[in-house]
């Protein structure tokens, strides 16, 4: 037996012989590390003349291989034990009582949203989604605002440095509005959905951070008029703050992905320098709080949605998520919402265990 097979030999049997990871790395040094034994006969090939070379590499190189495939399977065999050990040491007591660790608590975001598609659900409105990084035509140009359009200067966007696929640019989302596109295009029509989800423009104070909340609003049928918008608007309004006495105002106003465009103002009270909604914000130590944007769609957006805008009318609105929630449980700082303090989450929060529903009050504390 030559040199190199008695080596291969005893080196095999060693590795094969190794207790646990520790050893056998130990054993790698010695045979593949920098000065280890096998890479010094690998180093002597290089001071042979290449007719010696060629006579002893295939054995030295062989020798390595070997050595390298019985570390490489032991490892395997090593790492499997192990993890079979500390499958059967490591073992989590499902039976336990929930409440005997920390407790989480649903943020208000989540909170809300779950009301909304509650409430929405009641109404015949599915849930729909779309992507947060857009590509600028879903964002911005199907829904009428084509490249040069200064409402898209508005949007204070945050661009990605890459193109599109398509060309163009691609987005973080300024609002949740592209979700129209995107369901008309999939489903077709009639559309009747709420899509939720975050939206990101660079803008940060008390009453703005770069992420938010936006909920869209999107029907599309036969004869819908701005009866329906006012009347959907009216009647989510008054479920979500669990009160009759709301009262809107509608406002003229301009979206270049509605025709007419709508904003709509909800009228409050101030009771000992607190905002308590209800009544009509003209009366006297009342006043008007813009809450959401809305109108009929853009015959044009409809036609780049791949719809025909004569057969096919309906309205849109967006409303921010965030603020619904400050105005429902009186938060009034945004930014607290993102800071992931658990103190305020536990003030704030709800329990896990409370699911909004419309029998028992959408915004019931357990
Ligand atoms: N997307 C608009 C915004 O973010 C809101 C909106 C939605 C207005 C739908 C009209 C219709 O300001």
């Amino acid at each position: 037996m030559s040199d190199h097979d008695q080596m291969a030999q005893e080196a095999t049997a060693r590795i094969a012989a190794s207790e646990d990871l520790t050893a056998l790395e130990a054993l790698r040094v010695e045979y593949l590390g920098k000065h280890g034994s096998v890479s010094a006969l690998l180093k002597t090939l290089g001071k042979m003349s290449p007719e010696e070379r060629q006579e002893k590499a295939p054995a030295i190189q062989g020798l390595r291989q070997t050595v390298a495939d019985a570390l490489a399977s032991r490892k395997a065999e090593l790492e499997a034990a192990e993890l079979e050990e500390r499958l059967a040491s490591e073992t989590l007591d499902l039976t336990l009582p929930a409440g005997a660790g920390p407790k989480g608590s649903i943020h208000p975001v989540s909170q809300v949203m779950d009301e909304l598609a509650e409430i929405f659900a009641d109404l015949g409105f599915a849930v729909a989604t779309g992507p947060e990084i857009e590509d600028d035509w879903y964002n911005f140009t199907a829904l009428n605002m084509p490249e040069s359009h200064p409402a898209r200067a508005m949007h204070d966007t945050f661009y990605f440095p890459d193109p599109a696929p398509k060309g163009g640019k691609m987005l973080l989302r300024t609002h949740t509005s592209p979700v129209q596109i995107r369901t008309m295009m999939d489903k077709g029509a009639p559309v009747r959905i709420i899509a939720p989800g975050r939206v990101y423009r660079s803008d940060s104070d008390a009453t703005h951070t770069p992420m938010f909340h936006q909920i869209e609003g999107l029907v599309i049928d036969r004869d819908i008029h701005l009866g329906h918008l006012k009347w959907t608007l009216e009647t989510f309004l008054k479920a979500f703050f669990e009160t009759e006495d709301i009262v809107l105002r509608l406002r003229p106003s301009y979206f270049p992905f509605t025709e007419p465009s709508v904003e709509v103002d909800v009228g409050f009270a101030i009771e000992n320098g607190k905002r308590i909604l209800g009544g009509s914000g003209d009366e006297p130590g009342h006043g008007w709080m813009e809450l959401l944007g809305s109108g009929m769609v853009n015959r044009r957006v409809i036609e780049f949605a791949g719809l025909d805008p004569d057969e096919w009318q309906g309205f849109a609105f967006g409303v921010g998520v965030d603020r619904l929630a400050m105005l429902k449980y009186g938060m009034d700082d945004l930014r607290a919402f993102f800071d992931g303090d658990t103190r305020w989450l536990e003030h704030y929060g709800f329990s896990a265990l409370s699911q909004p529903t419309l029998s028992a009050g959408v915004g019931e504390r357990a």
